[in-house]
């Protein structure tokens, strides 16, 4: 690492994409070699390795026996929600995984089909997602906080032909039994998968439906292993469903080539991790974080990875994260700021931290949410490692910003995401589509095409693709945050300029909580904002009209609308807080003001829209909102 070393790798990456990614491809096995590395003949869709074959499992697992590292820990699963550590070396991994792909086999299911995974952090979800890899069929992990019917939705959309599911998740102080949600699921959705395969943990077992259902030890027990199947590197390896504007979640795609080129890369190049040491991602496979930094980065560059199964607090204390790095000498630790915040509530003075040995412990990184310069103060003067802001989402698989501490660490104050990666032309936008001088908030854009691993459409809908991300600004992909450059050319990323809030490192669609409101028989009107919280930054809060003539009582009509968000969406939305109101402030052509009211309930400064259609009720309002306790601490 040398001065400028950062500024270098950036133009080669900039001014010669296919040379730079060319290179970074030869880490890995291909089964043939690729015709172009950039596809450019059918903007705005670019295709990376185009010709290329590969197979992603094999990349992960299998590569790393073939070379010498069988007996190195692949995965660690530590779980103190339920008291179990089990280490898989690469070869027990291998061997696992090629079993269960077997079990997929017999079950019919090919390159191209997709399968969807509704399950905890248990080894087994780890072994599922690699097992379709390794066929090359389709997975799409579905978080284990959504309920029945975000899981149908997704069902419906990926029409899968098998649902590998657990029987149970656990958290804190209860047993989440999912397959009661997935039977519910598959009788609300219209498309039914042929098969289930379920793996019983001894907290719930769940009951089997007789032919569509199989017990996962059992047909794990008949199985007999299956080779890795070569894909085209510009076919699907996963569908990861994230939150839009609306009550449809978006269908993220991920190739095989360029995810594994960029994911690989970023190993050593943002994380500064080497084969053969340990990385942990505290995070959820059910989220791109855990899709990326769970599973994917860490076995195609031959780390061991973490499969953490608790919390931050209370699975037993707020030293739970200090325990895993020193038990397995962590090298890096990648985990949201709301999980720090958690911590730092329980132990401000960071007691734990001392009694646990980090030497080892070299960088945290945080993303997921923005991260308020507190927290990442707090979290570098108690684990005294360089602690890293970086910006990515569900879209890009990797970040568009950050730190890249294996290229050439920079000086980047707290509050900034950092410095654009290698390959993301990151530019901040006026309404218009001009470039904003620097240090002017403008809409976050990347010039196309986006580098290897992000996503090359939406699936099964390419125009979807095209109106959510690439037609606002012509040759530019729209990230939905806003933010600005500052005078060194760092990033800062400050809102979303949609619908989406983030409540506690969760992406969710306020669109879709206002869909479940709105479909309650007594509510004529609603909007849901997101609204600052200290612990998990932005919480949900509704805004509810009623239709006239509703006479009931308000707490027993707000308990109804909490549970109705609960049941149809998930805990995961965190709504609990609801307000009823006689009106919602609208502009004149009709546009509720969310914004203002999200200004209003936050203690920020008004600014009143001027074609607000009647500004006095932005005082009732106030009003309304300061029953609830908002502003906070007012
Ligand atoms: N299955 C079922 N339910 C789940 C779940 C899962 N996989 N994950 C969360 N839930 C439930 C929780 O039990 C909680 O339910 P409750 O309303 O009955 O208490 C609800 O969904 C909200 O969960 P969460 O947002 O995680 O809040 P929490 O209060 O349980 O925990 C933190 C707060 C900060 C400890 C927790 O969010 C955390 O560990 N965050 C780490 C960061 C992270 O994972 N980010 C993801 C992207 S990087
Ligand atoms: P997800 O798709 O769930 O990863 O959420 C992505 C969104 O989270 C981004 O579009 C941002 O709004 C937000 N986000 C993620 N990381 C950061 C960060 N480091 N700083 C600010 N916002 C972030």
């Amino acid at each position: 690492m040398a001065a400028g070393d950062y500024r270098r790798t950036y133009e080669h990456a900039r001014t010669d994409p296919e040379g730079f990614w060319a290179e970074a491809a030869q880490a890995l096995h291909w089964d043939q070699p690729w015709d172009r590395v950039l596809d450019d003949s059918n903007p705005p869709f670019y295709r990376w390795f185009a010709g290329g074959r590969l197979n992603t499992c094999y990349n992960c697992v299998d590569r790393h026996v073939d070379a010498g590292r069988g007996d190195q820990a692949a995965l660690i699963y530590d779980s103190p929600a339920t008291g179990n550590q089990q280490t898989f070396t690469f070869t027990q991994l291998r061997d696992e995984v090629a079993r269960f792909a077997g079990v997929l086999a017999d079950l019919g299911v090919t390159a191209g089909d997709r399968v969807i995974i509704y399950m905890p952090m248990i080894p087994q979800t780890v072994i599922g997602m690699l097992a379709c890899a390794r066929l090359g069929a389709v997975h799409s992990v579905v978080f284990g906080g959504f309920a029945a019917n975000e899981l149908a939705t997704r069902i419906d959309d990926a029409k899968p032909k098998v649902v590998l599911a657990a029987s149970c998740g656990i958290e804190p102080g209860r047993v989440v039994e999912y397959k009661p949600l997935l039977d519910k699921a598959i009788d609300l959705s219209t498309h039914k998968p042929e098969s289930c395969v379920i793996y019983q943990r001894p907290q719930a077992e769940a009951g089997l439906v007789d032919g569509r259902d199989h017990d996962w030890a059992a047909s794990l027990g008949r199985a007999t292993p299956a080779d890795c199947v070569p894909v085209a590197a510009t076919d699907p390896l996963y569908i990861l469903y994230t939150s839009g504007t609306t009550g449809q979640p978006k269908g993220v795609v991920r190739d095989n080539g360029g995810h594994a080129v960029a994911l690989h890369w970023s190993m050593a190049n943002i994380y500064n991790v080497q084969p053969g040491e340990v990385f942990w991602a505290a995070s959820d496979v059910g989220w791109v974080v855990g899709h990326s930094y769970i599973v994917y980065a860490p076995l195609l560059a031959g780390n061991t990875t973490i499969l953490y199964e608790g919390k931050p607090v209370g699975t037993p204390d707020a030293g739970a994260f200090w325990r895993v790095i020193a038990d397995h000498d962590v090298k890096v630790l990648f985990t949201a700021p709301t999980a720090f915040r958690a911590i730092k509530k329980e132990d401000p003075k960071g007691e734990h931290v001392s009694r646990y040995d980090l030497s080892g412990f070299r960088h945290l990184f945080l993303a997921g949410e923005r991260c308020d310069p507190d927290t990442l103060y707090w979290a570098r003067d108690m684990l005294g490692v360089p602690v890293i802001d970086h910006w990515w989402q569900t879209e890009t698989a990797w970040s568009v910003a950050a730190n890249c501490m294996g290229i050439e660490p920079l000086d980047i104050p707290a509050g900034s995401a950092g410095m654009p990666v290698p390959g993301y032309d990151v530019q901040v936008l006026d309404p218009q589509g001009n470039e904003q001088p620097r240090e002017e908030m403008g809409d976050i854009a990347v010039k196309l095409p986006l580098p290897p691993g992000c996503l090359p459409t939406l699936w099964g809908n390419d125009d979807r693709f095209k109106s959510a991300y690439l037609e606002r600004f012509p040759g530019y992909y729209r990230t939905g945050d806003a933010g600005y450059f500052d005078a060194e050319g760092r990033v800062w990323v400050m809102a979303r300029t949609d619908d989406v809030i983030n409540v506690a490192g969760h992406r969710l669609s306020t669109g879709a909580m206002e869909e479940v409101l709105a479909a309650h028989p007594d509510v004529a009107e609603c909007a849901v904002i997101g609204v600052a919280d200290a612990m998990k930054g932005q919480l949900p809060l509704g805004l509810v009209v009623l239709k006239s003539g509703v006479d009931r009582s308000k707490d027993e009509l707000v308990a109804e609308l909490v549970a109705k968000i609960r049941e149809e969406i998930g805990p995961v939305a965190a709504f609990r807080q609801c307000v009823i109101v006689d009106r919602l402030p609208k502009t004149r052509s009709g546009k509720v003001v969310r914004a203002t009211m999200r200004q209003l309930a936050d203690g920020d400064e008004v600014k009143i829209p001027a074609t607000i259609d009647d500004p006095a009720i932005l005082d009732e309002i106030g009003r309304a909102l300061n029953t609830v306790g908002y502003p906070a601490g007012n």
